[in-house]
């Protein structure tokens, strides 16, 4: 099964110029929702995590599917204002625009092995964020994986120091 077939392109969405990547039909279809779990899985370095860091929104879709495979805890990075308790922020810049991600600050303890997941890496802003709030909890981070990658847009540059893993390229 080619999980690429799931991806619909949608020209010129949100704005003039921007190729947007849907992947409403992949989670669709349940056998190819579980195809791209066990690939997830399968390209991980080790199994031995303790919670995965899913990025609001569409990286929440996949993010808890694997939290639960991997029986570790989920924790939700969300923009500013939806998380209750005392944060950690960091701001970012996005293909379009920019915007502020939060964690929660008693969310990962000191030392704990965190899986980062998003939908898409772009230019790598978001990631790049959601990594600097993980470690300023005081987490080590032993992947950044996602289900597209937009090659052309470099983000694995703002991601060097980590591993990444992507299921679905564009070049
Ligand atoms: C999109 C996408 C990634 C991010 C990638 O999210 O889901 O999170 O952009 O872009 P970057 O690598 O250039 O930072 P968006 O902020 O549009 O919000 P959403 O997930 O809530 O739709
Ligand atoms: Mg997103």
């Amino acid at each position: 099964m080619q999980l690429e077939k799931y991806v619909r392109n949608i020209t010129d969405f949100p704005k003039k110029g921007v190729s947007y990547k849907d992947i409403t039909p992949l989670l669709l279809d349940p056998q190819a929702m579980n195809q791209a779990v066990e690939l997830f899985l399968k390209n991980l370095p080790h199994r031995n995590l303790d919670k995965v860091v899913g990025i609001e929104s569409r990286g929440f879709f996949f993010a808890t599917l694997l939290a639960d495979k991997l029986k570790a805890g989920f924790i939700p990075v969300r923009k500013p204002g939806k998380l209750p308790h005392r944060t950690h922020s960091e701001n970012y810049d996005l293909e379009y625009g920019s915007d502020t991600l939060e964690i929660h600050e008693d969310a990962i303890k000191k030392g704990e092995k965190i899986l980062l997941h998003d939908d898409v890496l772009a230019t790598g802003g978001t990631a790049a964020a959601t990594c600097k709030l993980i470690e300023r909890c005081g987490g080590e981070i032993v992947q950044c994986n996602f289900l597209v990658e937009l090659e052309f847009l470099n983000g694995r540059a703002r991601l060097e120091k980590y591993n990444v893993s992507s299921l679905i390229q564009y070049s």
